[in-house]
């Protein structure tokens, strides 16, 4: 029997997922669990790194059932992949202390996301911990040695920060870790339904993956099309047109797409026909999503049980790295 390669990945609990991180990992993720070996952190610590005050830490558990489900409902199996909270393993946090001394203040300063979410986020001072999240995601990543990271194209640059963490470790005290690969979806980013480059949660222009049929037929019909085409007769270009990308991305009828575009280009189709049978595909791709939400939300101690049994996984491997590099970098373990 070949080992399987590992995986890890995850995401900070913020609130529901949507078409966009469909496309960009999750599709991904429930694709390799037969390949790999996956583990999926719901990263609870990484979400403390904006946001402290009481209510926000106990929303933020709440959101963690909610992302849970997303995973389990969009087809990720709780029996191939390992799901875990990242608070519950906390020997990641010596790796994590470790790795802050194989990092300088400046190298992490340049990371291009430390900057956007401060300006996102109006803060003026990075807190230590904000400043170390890839190092965090590092420790993450390095504590079940994993091979491969699938994450959205805003992420390359924590892996690769993971990378030189692990080079810089194994240089100075042997070979303890891999250097992970990312792997980004090479779907373009999904557009939102407003037309914007991103679909996201916050800008209110998504799709959620826990959309009822009823609200994605509101959200498709209100989607935002070329409004310079006043007349269903007047030729138009479905490039950058979102409501084609999801035709592209979810109509799994590659010729009724390839003919409404047709049709589009010579102003034989109105933006009607073309929403409406968006509404069906996108129904349609939802629709087992719906099924196993059901399924997994009426036993919510399944869930419990699904997290507890992934922690209990995790915690063991963990801390046989942690054992590992205190041995290579002759920290000695105590007793
Ligand atoms: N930073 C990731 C995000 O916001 C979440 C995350 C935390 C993660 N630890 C990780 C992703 C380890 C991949 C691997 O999406």
């Amino acid at each position: 029997m070949t080992v399987k390669k590992r995986i890890l990945t995850g995401d900070r609990p913020t609130g529901p997922l949507h078409l966009g991180h469909y496309v960009g990992t999750l599709a991904n993720r429930v694709r390799l669990q037969d390949e790999y070996e996956v583990f999926l952190l719901v990263a609870y610590y990484h979400a403390l790194t904006r946001h402290v005050e009481k209510e926000h830490v106990v929303a933020t558990r709440g959101f963690t059932r909610e992302l849970v489900l997303d995973y389990l409902s969009v087809g990720i199996d709780p029996d191939k992949t390992t799901i875990y909270v990242q608070s519950d393993v906390p020997s990641v946090c010596e790796l994590h202390l470790l790795f802050s001394m194989l990092t300088t203040v400046p190298r992490l300063d340049r990371v291009p996301t430390l900057k956007e979410v401060m300006d996102a986020e109006n803060i003026e001072q990075e807190t230590y911990g904000l400043l170390g999240y890839p190092v965090l995601q590092a420790a993450d990543i390095l504590h079940v040695r994993a091979h491969l990271v699938p994450v959205g194209k805003d992420q390359a640059s924590h892996v690769e920060v993971t990378r030189e963490i692990a080079r810089r470790f194994n240089f100075l005290y042997g070979d303890v870790f891999p250097e992970p690969d990312a792997l980004i979806g090479d779907v373009p980013t999904l557009l939102g339904t407003d037309g914007k480059a991103k679909m996201s949660k916050s800008l209110g222009n998504a799709i959620m993956l826990s959309d009822d049929a009823k609200t994605v037929e509101q959200k498709v019909r209100a989607m935002y099309t070329d409004p310079t085409r006043i007349r269903a007769d007047i030729p138009a270009n479905p490039e950058g047109n979102p409501v084609f990308q999801y035709h592209d991305a979810f109509n799994p009828n590659k010729a009724e797409v390839e003919d409404l575009k047709a049709r589009y280009r010579t102003g034989k189709v109105g933006d009607v026909e073309v929403k409406k049978k968006l509404i069906v595909a996108l129904n349609n791709f939802l629709e087992p999503i719906r099924t196993r939400r059901a399924y997994y939300a009426a036993r919510p101690n399944l869930i419990d049980e699904i997290l507890a049994g992934g922690a209990a996984k995790v915690r063991p491997i963990s801390q046989e790295t942690v054992n590992a590099a205190r041995d290579a970098m002759g920290l000695g373990r105590g007793q």
